[in-house]
């Protein structure tokens, strides 16, 4: 049973735009789908607002206080519930975003597939776990460890972590 994170954050920490996200990247598009396809996938209400509809071949689960569901997509008012329903279905489910839900997550999570995105962008959504360190030192110093560093297009990193056993 794991549970994973799946971001991608600039060298600001940034992860959203007006509800979308603040970058173009197919090769990270293409990453997204090919990890999480066949696996329950966790998300806020507002990153639901922002997919629209249900992500094809995963089983979404929905946090939030207030939103009414459409048939076949599951909601739950608490991540640690989001979790628990999620894993009725799949044993190994991914928390999708967006930044209070990354931030949770952090602390429960088993493994996060990390893209770094170079260079600051226009934002107004950002995972920050700690100021002035990267999403991957603050993660190494919450005790994960890198176990892949693959190079993509335009110098965009894909890192996987996963939390250490000491
Ligand atoms: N770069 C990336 O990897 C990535 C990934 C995902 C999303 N994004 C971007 O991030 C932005 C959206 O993220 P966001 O942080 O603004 O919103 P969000 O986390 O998607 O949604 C926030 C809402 O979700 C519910 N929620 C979230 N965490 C909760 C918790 N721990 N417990 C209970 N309820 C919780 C609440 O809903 P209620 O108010 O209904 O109770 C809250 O108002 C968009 O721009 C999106 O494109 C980026």
């Amino acid at each position: 049973m794991t549970l994973s994170i799946i971001v991608a954050t600039d060298e600001a920490g940034a992860i959203g735009l007006r509800g979308g996200l603040p970058w173009d990247h197919p090769e990270d598009r293409a990453h997204f789908e090919r990890e999480t396809r066949g696996h329950a996938v966790i998300m806020g209400r507002r990153t639901w607002e922002e997919v629209g509809q249900p992500l094809e071949g995963r089983a979404n689960v929905v946090v939030s206080s207030r939103f009414t569901p459409p048939a076949g997509v599951l909601v739950a008012p608490t991540l640690a519930e989001a979790v628990a329903r999620a894993r009725e279905l799949d044993p190994s489910p991914f928390v999708i975003g967006g930044a209070r839900l990354f931030r949770e997550a952090t602390a429960i999570a088993d493994q996060v597939w990390l893209t770094e995105i170079p260079g600051r962008h226009e934002a107004d959504a950002f995972f920050v776990l700690d100021e002035g360190v990267s999403t991957r030192e603050a993660l190494e110093a919450r005790g994960f460890e890198v176990v892949e560093d693959r190079l993509g297009e335009g110098g965009v990193r894909f890192v996987r972590l996963v939390r250490g056993r000491g």
